[in-house]
């Protein structure tokens, strides 16, 4: 069995770095993957990777755990590791299907939430608790309380890239790839949408519905803007631009498609296009561009810095331990297991 050999440097969270050996039985075992990677990774790195994957894999069959990774993880998680993956909507459908003893949620600390309000007696582990989001700190339950205040009787949808604890104080979640259904169920013309202002205009163009938002923004996804996407048509003739609706109204008209990062996927698996720019974050074109080595991937990209808190060290210090359990206390998740169920019955 491998065992960390030395470690090279502290992380401020979840242990050290962890460094094994290279062997020929891991590079046997590993090669599926490698075979998969060997656009995206160098062999370097590879021989870096390899070894921390050989072990995750080995910790899952020990600890009965599965991996649910989101489409921003890195290529050597999101196809080395991962058992489950997806964007929000099907990470959270799908963590209802798991039969393991524990869930390892690669992705932020909402994802894990949800995995954890959906599945109260299993174990949810997140290789680092403070991989944040934006826009999940971006409100608070009082400040969601306030904004009901000032509207009696307006239907509360959240995203759900919100806390527990804000999902207790909504009538129905959304997450960017089912929105426009969820508001539509509710067949009325003004709804609270929070905390995603710019999800909310978008949605609110596409449903004609009125929203009433919030000030919080996807700190990647607010970068981009229509003049970069003309200039890398510009610069690339005949290139498909596919945007993720957290971006601004004016960045989602100049593109060809937007939707969630499971729609995007699907775009490029069903369209083909020769050559797309993925207006998101980075390890998306990575991860599309692995499985379509037909496409071509303009890479214009943002990094999320809180995605990019998880790596494979961290993951074999939280399966090895079973430490950085997630918790939600059982009356919050009640109200918050309530929202997401009624969203996920929409769809
Ligand atoms: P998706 O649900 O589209 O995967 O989006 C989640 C997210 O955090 C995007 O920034
Ligand atoms: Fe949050 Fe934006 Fe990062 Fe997604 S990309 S987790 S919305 S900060």
């Amino acid at each position: 069995m491998a065992q960390a050999q030395q470690v090279i440097q502290n992380n401020e969270f979840s242990g050290a770095d962890i460094v094994l050996p290279m062997t020929e039985e891991v590079r046997a075992r590993t090669q599926p993957v490698y075979q998969k990677l060997k656009s995206q990774i160098s062999e370097m790195e590879w021989t870096y990777f390899a070894p921390l994957i050989d072990e995750i894999n080995r910790l899952k069959k020990e600890k009965n755990a599965v991996i649910l990774a989101h489409n921003y993880q890195t290529p050597e998680i999101f196809h080395g590791v991962a058992d489950i993956v997806g964007d929000s909507l099907k990470l959270a459908k799908d963590a209802l299907e798991v039969e393991a003893d524990v869930i390892v949620l690669c992705g932020v600390h909402f994802m894990a939430e949800t995995a954890k309000i959906l599945n109260p007696a299993k174990t949810v582990l997140i290789p680092d608790p403070t991989a944040g989001c934006s826009l999940a700190e971006s409100i608070t339950a009082e400040g969601l309380r306030s904004l009901k205040a000032q509207y009696p009787g307006v239907p509360v949808v959240t995203y759900v890239n919100t806390t527990a604890e804000v999902k207790a104080e909504t009538d129905i979640c959304c997450t960017s790839g089912n929105a426009v259904e969820v508001i539509e169920s509710l067949g009325v013309d003004r709804v609270i949408m929070a905390p995603d202002k710019y999800l909310a205009q978008n949605i609110a163009k596409q449903t004609g519905v009125e929203v009433i938002t919030w000030d919080g923004r996807c700190e990647v996804h607010e970068l981009f803007t229509p003049e970069q996407i003309q200039d890398f048509r510009d610069q690339n003739e005949g290139v498909v631009v596919i945007a993720h609706p957290e971006c601004t109204p004016e960045v989602v008209e100049a593109s060809d498609f937007a939707g969630s990062t499971a729609q995007m996927v699907d775009f490029v698996a069903t369209k083909k296009p020769e050559k797309v720019f993925m207006v998101t974050e980075c390890s998306m074109s990575d991860n599309v561009s692995a499985e379509h080595p037909d496409v071509e991937f303009v890479k214009p990209c943002t990094v999320c810095p809180h995605m990019k808190k998880i790596n494979l060290s961290k993951i074999i210090h939280c399966l090895r331990d079973l430490s950085n359990e997630v918790t939600v206390a059982p009356e919050v998740a009640e109200k918050a297991r309530a929202s997401i169920t009624r969203m996920l019955a929409v769809k």
